[in-house]
């Protein structure tokens, strides 16, 4: 008698398929989408079937960028934690990170994506690629769907980064020699108002100003501080450009949500970046990485229930303003150092 494996069971419920807005590139998809067409698979069946294709999910995020699980039986953060530990990477936890977001833990894995209220937009962005750390993935799980707008756009960064290299060679050229240096203003305590308002003590997991400045020293950061206990801090030279082992580009940067977002009580969008040379960025260059990342858009309209396995290093994502009580969370793995190396004969 043979008996048949959960993992082995759930995958002849599972198919790819493809939705309204799916981009199709010359070897690739985008989003890549797996659907459950079974109504009685059991949670448990799902992650073993997760844990069976591990690698293979990994890869499919790195190549296509994104990989969303549509109709899959995971029904509480708890099961989304599971499916996040069944891919077998690294936590990266939010207490750890260095990003600008107010979010509250939900497990050790998964947390609140950004506490920002829905009016806030957030602007195209690779996770934490403004810190000196940033994740390889970043996973989204929706728990409860906006009733209107919400949606996640995500963008492919590697076709952004052809787009523009043939459109704009001079700015392309000058993020990839130059880098660029990030400027936030950080309050003494969380404001939950601001899409970047994370306090200095918990970005820098801190209590005093003393143990602050250590940090910044250990960062390379340099800092200042400002009335109301805020502290100013801007970031070494980091890479604008990344290039992945399979030899892509990818504009893999903050540059769109510091021009056009960081704006709150304490901060001014013109004064938050410029290049590692201290030049300004030219302003037609970042107009055309707008337009451009607006055209390569795709819409996650969440359905609750979706997860999505994104490669950070290859897909930006923002947040649309939304009515409702939305909740996505989230949950970053493989903390990668994001160093700056000079390229002299770029
Ligand atoms: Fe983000």
């Amino acid at each position: 008698m043979t008996t048949t494996s959960p993992a082995t069971a759930f995958a002849s419920c599972v198919s790819a398929i493809s939705v309204a807005g799916q981009q199709t590139y010359a070897d690739s998809v985008f989003p890549y989408i797996y659907q459950c067409r079974s109504s009685t698979a059991g949670v448990s069946d799902a992650i073993s079937w997760i844990g069976s294709q591990q690698a293979e999910l990994l890869r499919l995020a790195t190549l296509h960028g994104a990989v969303l699980f549509r109709d899959f039986p995971f029904k509480s953060v708890e099961d989304f934690d599971s499916l996040v530990a069944a891919l077998g990477v690294i936590n990266f936890p939010y207490k750890k990170s260095l990003s600008n977001a107010v979010r509250i833990n939900r497990t050790e894995r998964v947390f609140s994506a950004n506490e920002a209220p829905p009016e806030v937009q957030i602007f195209f962005h690779h996770e934490m690629a403004q810190t000196p750390f940033y994740p390889e993935y970043i996973l989204f799980y929706c728990e409860v769907a906006a009733q209107q707008g919400g949606a996640t756009p995500l963008c492919r960064s590697d076709i952004l980064f052809q787009r523009l290299e043939a459109e704009s060679p001079r700015f392309i050229a000058d993020c990839e020699k130059f880098g660029l240096k990030y400027t936030n203003v950080m309050p003494g305590a969380d404001d939950q108002l601001s899409g970047m308002g994370r306090s200095w003590q918990s970005t820098l997991g801190v209590q005093t100003p003393e143990e602050a400045e250590a940090r910044l020293r250990e960062l390379r950061y340099t800092w200042e501080w400002l009335e109301g206990n805020c502290l100013r801090a801007t970031t070494p030279v980091l890479p604008a450009i990344l290039e992945l082992p399979d030899g892509r580009k990818t504009f893999f940067n903050q540059l769109i949500a510091a021009w056009s977002g960081w704006k709150d009580s304490r901060n001014d969008p013109s004064k938050s970046i410029r290049h590692g040379n201290e030049q300004p960025l030219d302003a037609a260059g970042v107009q055309s990485a707008i337009r451009i990342a607006d055209e390569l858009t795709f819409d996650m309209n969440w359905q609750a229930g979706d997860a999505v396995l994104i490669d950070n290093r290859v897909v930006m994502h923002a947040r649309r303003t939304f009515v409702g009580p939305r909740k996505v969370v989230a949950s970053l793995g493989n903390m990668c150092l994001n160093s700056f190396q000079e390229r002299p004969g770029v």
